[in-house]
């Protein structure tokens, strides 16, 4: 009977804490950021929340007479993680925004609760085409693979590269990778002569560059996921790949401006397609970089990083319209159809969609005042998801 009484007196306190926590919050705007801290991804949680927190340092924490909270979440890598996170900052912390996202499972698992809850969910790293159908409140801010794909697939055979083996992590971005990879590739009379697929987690290269080593192509097309890239360079110069005339290609994941200055000459004139390069020789970029590094002992930012930073900013500009009125739908529409200036060069989220279209960039390795960057050659511009247009 006591104990009743002490648990109903627990009770009762906490609802009134709560209703405290919730009249506090009628002023705040919170964005619950998931990503995977720890784990096999654990570089993208790294880069993109320090982009968000510089972001948020740069452009104040009150939008629209609102004060902005960041609560960022560790995914461990874990996509049921992600999705129990979700859910508990919907619930409980009643988050404004889903935002984040290193991998599609995550990115999938977490699609029904936006849904579900009419949240917006900016994702900001995963790129597998098809994760902006998976609802209609998510909103991209990072690329996709296809769109990488395809520029490298146009330029390869231009450049001697006709028979080529393609070797991806086995899940849906690297399938989307080597789908619109050789069917450009065939498209432009290339041929792809074997696709290999390697798992996701953990993945031992060694017996497949020693299989594209016997079928002796000209090139070889990698996607690993971001932060995997530096095992791939490592293990294809040990086996001698590039003095057996087979050239390294790929998405821009591979060489990862996080790990490329580490990864030595071998590195050097890799040839990959992507949307952001560190070297980016824009003056908006050049102030980007600048900032990242200087808050963040000296870390280049990579591609996650401008995926972070471009959707904190979709986020404050979708709350300046809206000023916090008319909940997640209104701050959805308000999120399509921006179209602004970002370190990667110009970027718009496509309206219907909801997806982003920019700049691909063709880019070599180069040593540049002493390090190792992705130096962009060519661009093709305002490239749309080529997977949307099926
Ligand atoms: C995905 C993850 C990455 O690290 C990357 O570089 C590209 C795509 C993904 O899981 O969608």
């Amino acid at each position: 009977m006591h104990k009743r009484v002490f648990l109903n007196a627990v009770a009762l306190a906490i609802a009134s804490l709560s209703s405290t926590a919730v009249l506090a919050d009628g002023n705040s705007f919170k964005i619950g950021l998931i990503l995977p801290m720890t784990g096999q991804q654990a570089s993208t949680g790294r880069q993109i929340e320090a982009a968000a927190r510089l972001y948020m340092a740069q452009n104040g924490d009150t939008v629209a007479g609102k004060k902005i909270e960041l609560i960022v979440k560790d995914d461990t890598t874990v996509p049921d993680m992600t999705k129990r996170l979700a859910q508990e900052l919907v619930v409980n912390d009643k988050v404004n925004v889903l935002a984040g996202f290193g991998i599609t499972p995550s990115a999938l698992a977490t699609a029904p609760i936006a849904t579900q809850s009419k949240t917006p969910q900016v994702v900001m790293a995963a790129a597998t085409s098809s994760i902006t159908e998976a609802s209609p409140y998510i909103v991209r801010t990072s690329f996709t693979l296809p769109q990488a794909s395809v520029s490298l697939a146009d330029w390869a055979p231009k450049n001697g590269i006709k028979k080529v083996v393609t070797l991806v992590s086995d899940y849906g971005p690297g399938i989307d990778a080597e789908k619109f990879f050789k069917e450009r590739l065939i498209f432009n009379g290339g041929q792809v002569v074997e696709s290999l697929r390697v798992p996701l987690r953990g993945p031992d290269f060694a017996p497949f560059l020693q299989k594209v080593r016997d079928l002796k192509p000209d090139a070889l097309f990698v996607f690993v996921p971001s932060g995997a890239g530096a095992a791939v360079m490592k293990q294809f110069l040990e086996r001698g790949m590039d003095k057996a005339g087979i050239k390294l290609i790929g998405t821009g994941d591979i060489t990862d401006d996080d790990q490329l200055n580490d990864m030595g000459d071998g590195a050097l004139g890799v040839v990959t397609s992507h949307h952001y390069s560190t070297y980016h020789p824009s003056a908006v970029n050049k102030k980007f970089v600048e900032a990242f590094q200087k808050a963040n002992k000296g870390m280049r930012p990579n591609f996650m990083a401008v995926g972070g930073y471009d959707g904190m900013r979709v986020i404050y500009e979708a709350l300046k319209v809206t000023k916090g009125n008319g909940g997640g739908d209104a701050l959805l529409a308000a999120m399509k159809g921006q179209i602004f200036e970002s370190p990667r060069g110009p970027m718009f989220i496509d309206a219907q969609t909801r997806d982003v279209v920019q700049n691909i960039y063709l880019r070599k390795v180069e040593r540049k005042d002493g390090q190792l960057y992705n130096v962009e050659f060519d661009v093709i511009k305002d490239v749309k998801d080529p997977g949307k247009a099926r």
